[in-house]
Protein backbone atom coordinates (compact mmCIF):
# COMPACT_ATOMS: atom_id res chain seq x y z
CA UNK A 1 0.00 0.00 0.00
CA UNK A 2 2.47 2.66 0.70
CA UNK A 3 5.70 3.07 -1.50
CA UNK A 4 8.01 3.60 1.44
CA UNK A 5 7.41 3.50 4.89
CA UNK A 6 9.29 3.99 8.16
CA UNK A 7 7.78 3.63 11.50
CA UNK A 8 10.21 4.90 14.63
CA UNK A 9 9.04 4.92 18.29
CA UNK A 10 7.20 7.40 20.51
CA UNK A 11 7.08 7.23 24.12
CA UNK A 12 6.32 9.68 27.02
CA UNK A 13 3.22 11.90 27.81
CA UNK A 14 4.13 15.42 25.79
CA UNK A 15 6.60 14.40 23.67
CA UNK A 16 6.39 15.20 20.38
CA UNK A 17 6.15 12.35 17.94
CA UNK A 18 8.55 14.47 15.66
CA UNK A 19 10.42 17.68 16.08
CA UNK A 20 12.41 18.70 13.14
CA UNK A 21 14.91 21.96 14.33
CA UNK A 22 16.05 24.45 11.28
CA UNK A 23 16.81 21.44 9.27
CA UNK A 24 18.97 21.74 5.58
CA UNK A 25 19.57 19.35 2.79
CA UNK A 26 22.22 20.25 0.43
CA UNK A 27 22.58 17.89 -2.63
CA UNK A 28 24.94 18.26 -5.60
CA UNK A 29 24.05 18.83 -8.87
CA UNK A 30 24.85 16.26 -12.14
CA UNK A 31 26.64 19.82 -13.20
CA UNK A 32 28.49 20.17 -9.99
CA UNK A 33 26.50 23.09 -8.15
CA UNK A 34 25.17 22.88 -4.93
CA UNK A 35 21.85 23.10 -4.19
CA UNK A 36 19.25 23.15 -1.10
CA UNK A 37 16.72 20.14 -1.50
CA UNK A 38 15.59 20.93 2.08
CA UNK A 39 15.93 24.95 3.80
CA UNK A 40 15.39 25.68 6.82
CA UNK A 41 12.76 23.49 7.84
CA UNK A 42 11.09 23.87 11.22
CA UNK A 43 8.39 21.27 12.06
CA UNK A 44 6.60 19.52 15.02
CA UNK A 45 3.92 16.61 14.93
CA UNK A 46 2.37 15.64 18.11
CA UNK A 47 1.41 11.93 19.01
CA UNK A 48 -1.36 10.66 16.98
CA UNK A 49 -1.38 13.81 14.55
CA UNK A 50 -1.64 13.25 11.07
CA UNK A 51 0.30 15.82 9.48
CA UNK A 52 0.09 16.49 5.20
CA UNK A 53 3.39 17.69 3.69
CA UNK A 54 1.70 19.16 0.20
CA UNK A 55 3.50 20.50 -2.52
CA UNK A 56 4.70 20.68 -6.25
CA UNK A 57 7.12 17.77 -7.55
CA UNK A 58 10.92 18.24 -7.03
CA UNK A 59 10.33 21.01 -4.00
CA UNK A 60 12.55 18.34 -1.53
CA UNK A 61 9.38 16.37 -0.14
CA UNK A 62 11.42 13.01 -0.48
CA UNK A 63 14.32 14.50 0.76
CA UNK A 64 12.56 15.96 4.08
CA UNK A 65 11.39 12.28 4.83
CA UNK A 66 14.03 10.56 3.76
CA UNK A 67 16.47 12.85 5.95
CA UNK A 68 13.56 12.07 8.90
CA UNK A 69 14.06 8.13 8.12
CA UNK A 70 17.78 8.78 8.92
CA UNK A 71 18.32 7.69 5.23
CA UNK A 72 19.68 11.01 4.39
CA UNK A 73 22.40 12.69 6.78
CA UNK A 74 20.78 16.75 7.32
CA UNK A 75 23.43 19.17 6.22
CA UNK A 76 21.95 21.78 8.82
CA UNK A 77 19.85 21.12 11.88
CA UNK A 78 18.74 17.69 13.47
CA UNK A 79 15.59 16.10 14.32
CA UNK A 80 14.16 14.41 16.98
CA UNK A 81 11.54 11.59 17.40
CA UNK A 82 9.44 10.77 20.30
CA UNK A 83 12.87 9.20 23.20
CA UNK A 84 15.35 11.71 21.73
CA UNK A 85 17.84 12.36 18.63
CA UNK A 86 17.16 10.27 15.28
CA UNK A 87 19.21 7.77 14.72
CA UNK A 88 19.33 4.34 13.19
CA UNK A 89 18.40 2.64 16.10
CA UNK A 90 15.68 4.85 16.81
CA UNK A 91 13.98 3.09 13.82
CA UNK A 92 15.06 -0.53 14.69
CA UNK A 93 13.75 -0.01 17.87
CA UNK A 94 10.71 1.86 16.74
CA UNK A 95 9.91 -1.30 14.06
CA UNK A 96 10.35 -3.56 16.54
CA UNK A 97 7.66 -1.52 19.23
CA UNK A 98 5.36 -1.15 16.37
CA UNK A 99 3.99 2.71 16.86
CA UNK A 100 4.69 6.11 17.08
CA UNK A 101 5.26 7.99 13.20
CA UNK A 102 4.96 6.32 10.20
CA UNK A 103 6.24 7.80 6.94
CA UNK A 104 4.00 7.76 3.68
CA UNK A 105 5.67 9.06 0.30
CA UNK A 106 2.80 9.44 -1.85
CA UNK A 107 1.45 5.97 -1.54
CA UNK A 108 -1.38 6.50 -3.52
CA UNK A 109 -0.36 7.96 -6.66
CA UNK A 110 0.34 4.97 -8.72
CA UNK A 111 -3.38 3.53 -8.19
CA UNK A 112 -6.47 4.34 -10.06
CA UNK A 113 -9.25 6.73 -8.54
CA UNK A 114 -11.66 3.59 -6.92
CA UNK A 115 -8.88 2.02 -5.19
CA UNK A 116 -7.40 5.15 -4.15
CA UNK A 117 -10.67 6.05 -2.39
CA UNK A 118 -10.66 2.71 -0.51
CA UNK A 119 -7.24 3.51 0.20
CA UNK A 120 -7.79 6.51 2.08
CA UNK A 121 -10.65 5.04 3.71
CA UNK A 122 -8.45 2.63 5.19
CA UNK A 123 -6.16 4.37 6.03
CA UNK A 124 -8.12 6.59 8.01
CA UNK A 125 -9.80 3.97 9.60
CA UNK A 126 -6.35 2.32 10.60
CA UNK A 127 -4.78 5.80 11.91
CA UNK A 128 -7.72 6.24 14.11
CA UNK A 129 -7.42 2.92 15.70
CA UNK A 130 -4.02 2.43 16.14
CA UNK A 131 -3.36 6.50 17.00
CA UNK A 132 -0.32 6.33 14.90
CA UNK A 133 1.10 9.97 14.23
CA UNK A 134 1.94 10.54 10.45
CA UNK A 135 3.86 12.09 7.75
CA UNK A 136 2.23 11.82 4.70
CA UNK A 137 3.86 13.75 1.31
CA UNK A 138 1.06 14.67 -1.79
CA UNK A 139 1.33 16.99 -4.15
CA UNK A 140 -2.17 16.38 -4.56
CA UNK A 141 -4.40 18.85 -2.74
CA UNK A 142 -7.07 16.98 -2.62
CA UNK A 143 -5.92 14.27 -0.83
CA UNK A 144 -3.76 16.77 1.63
CA UNK A 145 -7.62 18.32 2.83
CA UNK A 146 -9.05 14.88 3.22
CA UNK A 147 -6.51 13.49 5.32
CA UNK A 148 -4.64 16.08 6.99
CA UNK A 149 -4.93 17.61 10.90
CA UNK A 150 -2.62 19.97 9.42
CA UNK A 151 -1.04 20.93 6.24
CA UNK A 152 2.78 21.64 5.89
CA UNK A 153 2.60 23.36 2.27
CA UNK A 154 6.00 22.88 1.13
CA UNK A 155 7.49 25.25 -1.60
CA UNK A 156 11.41 25.48 -2.96
CA UNK A 157 12.75 23.70 0.25
CA UNK A 158 10.66 25.62 2.80
CA UNK A 159 7.78 24.73 4.78
CA UNK A 160 5.45 27.48 4.60
CA UNK A 161 2.71 28.03 7.65
CA UNK A 162 1.16 24.63 9.07
CA UNK A 163 -2.47 24.94 9.27
CA UNK A 164 -5.66 23.02 9.71
CA UNK A 165 -7.06 22.49 6.44
CA UNK A 166 -9.77 24.86 7.05
CA UNK A 167 -7.56 27.48 7.94
CA UNK A 168 -4.63 26.84 4.80
CA UNK A 169 -8.05 27.57 2.59
CA UNK A 170 -10.31 29.81 3.99
CA UNK A 171 -7.37 32.05 6.00
CA UNK A 172 -3.76 30.86 4.12
CA UNK A 173 -0.81 32.75 6.01
CA UNK A 174 0.79 33.35 2.73
CA UNK A 175 0.23 34.08 -0.73
CA UNK A 176 1.98 31.02 -1.62
CA UNK A 177 -0.18 28.69 0.42
CA UNK A 178 -3.39 30.50 -1.39
CA UNK A 179 -2.14 30.34 -4.68
CA UNK A 180 -1.19 26.35 -4.11
CA UNK A 181 -4.39 25.60 -2.41
CA UNK A 182 -7.88 26.22 -4.45
CA UNK A 183 -8.92 28.98 -6.47
CA UNK A 184 -7.68 32.66 -5.70
CA UNK A 185 -8.60 35.35 -7.02
CA UNK A 186 -6.38 38.96 -6.94
CA UNK A 187 -6.00 42.35 -7.17
CA UNK A 188 -3.36 45.04 -6.82
CA UNK A 189 -4.00 47.92 -4.40
CA UNK A 190 -3.09 50.49 -1.71
CA UNK A 191 -4.33 50.30 2.20
CA UNK A 192 -6.69 52.86 2.62
CA UNK A 193 -7.76 51.65 6.36
CA UNK A 194 -7.34 49.22 9.08
CA UNK A 195 -8.75 48.60 12.67
CA UNK A 196 -7.68 45.71 14.27
CA UNK A 197 -8.34 42.63 11.58
CA UNK A 198 -10.42 44.72 9.32
CA UNK A 199 -8.97 46.34 6.64
CA UNK A 200 -10.01 48.42 3.02
CA UNK A 201 -7.90 48.25 -0.05
CA UNK A 202 -8.54 50.58 -2.61
CA UNK A 203 -7.84 48.65 -6.16
CA UNK A 204 -8.28 49.71 -9.32
CA UNK A 205 -11.84 48.36 -9.30
CA UNK A 206 -12.79 50.35 -6.24
CA UNK A 207 -12.18 49.30 -2.50
CA UNK A 208 -12.41 45.77 -1.14
CA UNK A 209 -13.17 45.41 2.63
CA UNK A 210 -11.48 42.35 3.96
CA UNK A 211 -9.43 40.57 6.88
CA UNK A 212 -5.84 41.54 7.06
CA UNK A 213 -3.49 38.78 6.49
CA UNK A 214 -0.56 40.15 8.01
CA UNK A 215 0.29 41.86 11.34
CA UNK A 216 1.95 44.40 10.38
CA UNK A 217 0.29 45.80 7.23
CA UNK A 218 -0.41 49.76 7.56
CA UNK A 219 -2.03 52.53 5.68
CA UNK A 220 -0.57 53.15 2.08
CA UNK A 221 1.15 49.77 1.94
CA UNK A 222 1.20 48.26 -1.18
CA UNK A 223 -0.68 45.04 -1.03
CA UNK A 224 -2.43 41.89 -3.07
CA UNK A 225 -6.13 41.51 -2.28
CA UNK A 226 -6.93 37.54 -2.05
CA UNK A 227 -10.40 36.05 -2.11
CA UNK A 228 -12.03 32.70 -3.22
CA UNK A 229 -14.13 32.75 -5.89
CA UNK A 230 -17.09 31.80 -3.59
CA UNK A 231 -16.96 34.98 -1.39
CA UNK A 232 -17.81 37.41 -4.88
CA UNK A 233 -20.81 38.58 -4.02
CA UNK A 234 -22.48 40.27 -7.29
CA UNK A 235 -25.41 42.74 -6.66
CA UNK A 236 -27.50 45.11 -8.79
CA UNK A 237 -26.34 48.53 -8.99
N1 LIG B 1 20.47 12.57 -4.35
C1 LIG B 1 20.22 13.66 -5.08
N2 LIG B 1 21.10 14.13 -5.96
C2 LIG B 1 20.88 15.24 -6.71
N3 LIG B 1 19.76 15.96 -6.61
C3 LIG B 1 18.82 15.56 -5.76
C4 LIG B 1 18.98 14.39 -4.94
N4 LIG B 1 17.88 14.22 -4.18
C5 LIG B 1 17.06 15.24 -4.52
N5 LIG B 1 17.62 16.04 -5.45
C6 LIG B 1 17.04 17.27 -6.02
O1 LIG B 1 16.44 17.96 -4.93
C7 LIG B 1 15.18 18.50 -5.31
C8 LIG B 1 14.09 17.92 -4.45
O2 LIG B 1 13.88 16.55 -4.81
P1 LIG B 1 12.79 15.66 -4.06
O3 LIG B 1 13.06 15.70 -2.60
O4 LIG B 1 12.82 14.31 -4.71
O5 LIG B 1 11.43 16.41 -4.41
P2 LIG B 1 9.92 15.93 -4.31
O6 LIG B 1 9.86 14.66 -3.51
O7 LIG B 1 9.21 17.08 -3.67
O8 LIG B 1 9.44 15.72 -5.72
C9 LIG B 1 15.01 18.20 -6.79
O9 LIG B 1 15.46 19.34 -7.51
C10 LIG B 1 15.91 17.00 -7.00
O10 LIG B 1 16.38 16.96 -8.33
MG1 LIG C 1 9.08 12.80 -4.04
Amino acid sequence: MVSSTTIAGCEGAGVPALRINGLSKHVHRSNGGLVKAVDDVSLEVIPGEFVVLLGPSGCGKTTLLRCIAGLEHASVGNIEIGGGQQQRAALARALIAGNGLILFDEPRSNVDAKVRDQLRQELVTMQHKLGFAAVYVTHDQVEAMQLADRIAVFGAGKVRPVASPRDTYRRPLSRYVANFVGTTNELAGRVASRSGDEIVVVTAFGPIRGSAGHPALRENDEVVALWRPEDTLVNDL
